[in-house]
């Protein structure tokens, strides 16, 4: 079987560190290293939050730090959904894992240098990093495969009326991604507030009693108390892993190609993905916007992703 290869780009972040749980071991993918980037918290935190996730179930996969705040805008983070940690929650052992002394930004430049063009980069933060790398060495844009991200939406934002948090956080970035030519899907809002984590769905993968389904429950229990105390759902949506998700089925997701412009001029918009759904622009689609998922699905892939920690490593 072919695995795809990809880099996760992230900044854990309670839905990226479950995103980093299901890319990291499972037997389609191939995950070549993680960046990390600011987004949730700070550059320290979240290149931390995520050795200790590796470290919480062993894998020694190579973690990059990389920009520590966007391109032209000040910082924003998302302390009130992630904690003051960004990964508030479980308790995690003293952090042996090491950080590669390589940056971030590097690591996407070469290791897509190096590549036939095989490599996915999925983005579940700000899109700072790949921007960068791409305004650095523009060579590699024709090495990405694809992109998929975790952001924005046709919709309603969640930080503004209009815009969402990883797309906020960097609208400049992801102007650079959108425009740099490469097929691209959109995972936003629409179809991730579709997957929202009940009660009795952590009980379902608590049920697992693995160390990475006790990770997932620790990590919901601060996730979906903070989600309801701001949006009042029962259940957080568990927005990162379905970009992970739909690269181990593509089915998952129904994608609507749709050109999508990212608003950079405006005060009370500023940061949304304009999706132009009906096609009044009349201009050529720019990126596949994900409209749909198989919810029922979504969670099995968690739990099969899960369950590979019950297994010795292969
Ligand atoms: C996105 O913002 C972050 O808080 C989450 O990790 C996710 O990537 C949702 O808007
Ligand atoms: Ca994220």
């Amino acid at each position: 079987m072919e695995k795809t290869k990809l880099i996760l780009d992230c900044d854990p972040g309670h839905d990226d560190a479950v995103a980093i749980l299901l890319a990291a071991r499972h037997p389609k993918l191939d995950l070549l290293g993680i960046t990390v980037v600011a987004g949730n918290q700070t550059l320290e935190n979240t290149q931390q939050n995520a050795r200790k996730v590796l470290q919480w179930v062993g894998e020694d996969l190579p973690v990059y730090a990389g920009c520590p705040g966007p391109l032209v805008r000040q910082k924003l983070i998302a302390a009130d959904i992630h904690g003051s940690t960004g990964l508030d929650g479980p308790v995690f052992p003293p952090l042996t894992k090491e950080l590669e002394a390589e940056h971030a930004v590097h690591f996407i430049i070469h290791t897509l240098l190096d590549s036939d063009g095989e490599i996915t980069v999925v983005t579940t933060g700000p899109m700072t990093n790949l921007a960068l790398a791409i305004r650095l060495e523009p060579r590699i844009v024709e090495k990405i495969h694809r992109i998929v991200l975790m952001g924005g939406s046709y919709t309603n934002g969640n930080v503004t009326p209009a815009a969402e948090f990883n797309i906020l956080a960097d609208a400049e970035a992801a102007h650079i991604c959108f425009t740099c030519g490469r097929p691209i899907t959109m995972v936003g809002l629409d179809v991730t507030r579709k997957v929202l984590c009940y009660p009795e769905i952590v009980e379902r993968m608590k049920r697992i009693g693995n160390p990475a389904s006790e990770l997932f429950a620790a990590l919901m229990a601060h996730f979906c108390r903070t989600q309801k105390e701001i949006f009042g759902w029962e259940g957080g949506p568990l927005h990162d892993p379905v970009t992970v998700a739909s690269l181990i089925d593509p089915q998952l997701l129904t994608l609507k190609p749709m050109n999508v412009q990212i608003d950079l001029r405006s005060t009370q918009s500023y940061g949304r993905t304009n999706c132009d759904y009906f096609g009044y622009l009349q201009l050529p689609p720019t990126a596949d916007v994900a409209v749909d998922i198989d919810v029922e699905h979504f969670w099995d892939i968690i739990e099969e992703g899960l369950r590979l920690y019950s297994e010795d490593k292969p």
